[in-house]
């Protein structure tokens, strides 16, 4: 079956609204038709990516990349988006620029992007988990989203549906107010294909992170369903996501008796019965860290918190751990965050504390997606920063919980 347009959208496809649009609705078109899509839906809601300076990685090369996106920008300023639109994570911290060495004509172009989204009709909060911070989808709004974890806890902690996107097609779905309709967008599409019976209590946030990047792997792009897990808190269900998003490619999971869509077994499965089971125990869980591990020795030097980035509720339990206490001088501690929520730490004073002890508080960007040094001996909390930095950093890794992390950066080695 084609994917039939509507007459608005095959005008937009023929050109009769501007080059820029016909150049987006070409390429939704062709995406949804490999999708097997039929039809182009109303998206409400959009996560972009990459609406950030470059940071001075390229220097010379990204002053044409600057131009380019300036005038690109210009072009969206005229046209507007057409739904709620928030940008993904930047390449700079705005609160902090010099603490990564960004250049200053990087930091002025940052300053000058926060001015043209606004024209644009884009929010430019620069954060992985807008959900924390004023873009809370509700069930059932048809969204799209790129960064992969918060794709994943939309569908299935929220009941809002958005397929997963790159900074292509979700810029594309923001201006032209479409996306082709396949994958969890469909009711048919939203079951889970695998049981999971979780045979051990999971302790820590970083537990839940590593039972999501086991099942991710054994998953793909299927849906895994949760059993005999207790109600996981937020931060615990962002590590989950998070988990199943960087080893595998799943767009929803779901908790049985927890997510909207999941209040039985019955209900979740097409057929009332899952096509594989499989139990996950502690010794998948130790074998999963095993596996993300490959620091050589205990001696640390960065501790890194806030992947994906930080709750209030996450930097006020690093505020307590670290009241009246200093971290060693061996080690850099920091802990990213959206700007609004470092707005709060500020005024609870959780972030002078922090500062006090030698942390720092970063926003708007991540060790990954910033310039950031390379090569050091560190410790997470998060699966995939430990997945990540390996790869993008050059880094060592340890995986530990929330307070060990804080312990270790105190001792500059790992405590456990
Ligand atoms: Fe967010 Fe960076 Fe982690 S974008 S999810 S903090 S790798």
């Amino acid at each position: 079956m084609p994917l039939v347009l509507t007459d608005q959208q095959r005008q937009i496809l023929d050109g009769k609204k501007g080059t820029f649009l016909q150049r987006y609705m070409e390429w939704m078109y062709k995406w949804g038709t490999a999708m097997g899509a039929r039809r182009m839906i109303p998206v409400e809601n959009v996560l972009t990516g990459g609406l950030s300076a470059p940071g001075h990685m390229m220097a010379g090369a990204s002053r044409n990349a600057v131009e380019k996106q300036r005038e690109w920008m210009k072009a969206l300023c005229r046209h507007r988006v057409k739904c709620t639109t928030f940008a993904h994570i930047a390449a700079l911290d705005l609160e902090s620029p010099t603490y990564i060495g960004t250049e200053p004509e990087d930091i002025s172009f940052q300053q000058e992007l926060i001015e043209l989204g606004r024209q644009a009709g884009i929010h430019m909060t620069w954060t992985c988990t807008p959900y924390l911070v004023g873009n809370v989808p509700t069930k059932g709004q048809i969204c799209a989203w790129t960064e992969s974890h918060a794709v994943v806890y939309i569908n299935s902690f929220l009941g809002a549906r958005s397929t997963r996107h790159g900074g292509d097609s979700a810029i594309a779905a923001a201006v032209l107010g479409f996306v082709p309709e396949f994958g969890v967008l469909l009711d048919e599409n939203r079951r889970a294909e695998l049981l999971i019976n979780v045979s051990t209590e999971l302790e820590t946030d970083t537990d839940w992170g590593l039972l999501g990047y086991y099942v991710g792997k054994i998953a793909g792009l299927r849906s895994p369903a949760f059993k005999n897990v207790a109600p996981p808190r937020l931060e615990s269900a962002k590590q989950l996501c998070a988990g199943l998003a960087t080893s595998g490619g799943v767009t929803m999971c779901h908790i049985i008796g927890v997510t909207p869509e999941a209040p039985n077994e019955e209900t979740v499965f097409p057929m009332g019965q899952p096509r594989e089971v499989y139990t996950v125990g502690r010794s998948e869980l130790e074998e999963t860290r095993d596996c993300l591990q490959n620091a050589k020795s205990d001696d640390i030097d960065f501790v890194y918190m806030g992947c994906p980035h930080a709750t209030l509720q996450e930097i006020g339990e690093a505020a307590r751990l670290l009241e009246g206490r200093r971290i060693s001088e061996n080690v850099s501690l920091v802990i990213t965050m959206p700007y609004a929520i470092k707005a709060y730490a500020e005024r609870l004073g959780y972030a002078e504390i922090i500062r006090r002890a030698g942390g720092h508080l970063m926003t708007d960007t991540c060790p990954c997606s910033a310039v950031f040094p390379k090569k050091r001996r560190m410790i997470t909390n998060s699966v995939k920063h430990a997945h990540y930095s390996r790869a993008i950093l050059g880094n060592e890794v340890i995986l530990a919980n929330s307070d060990d992390c804080i312990a270790s950066a105190i001792a500059g080695r790992w405590v456990r």
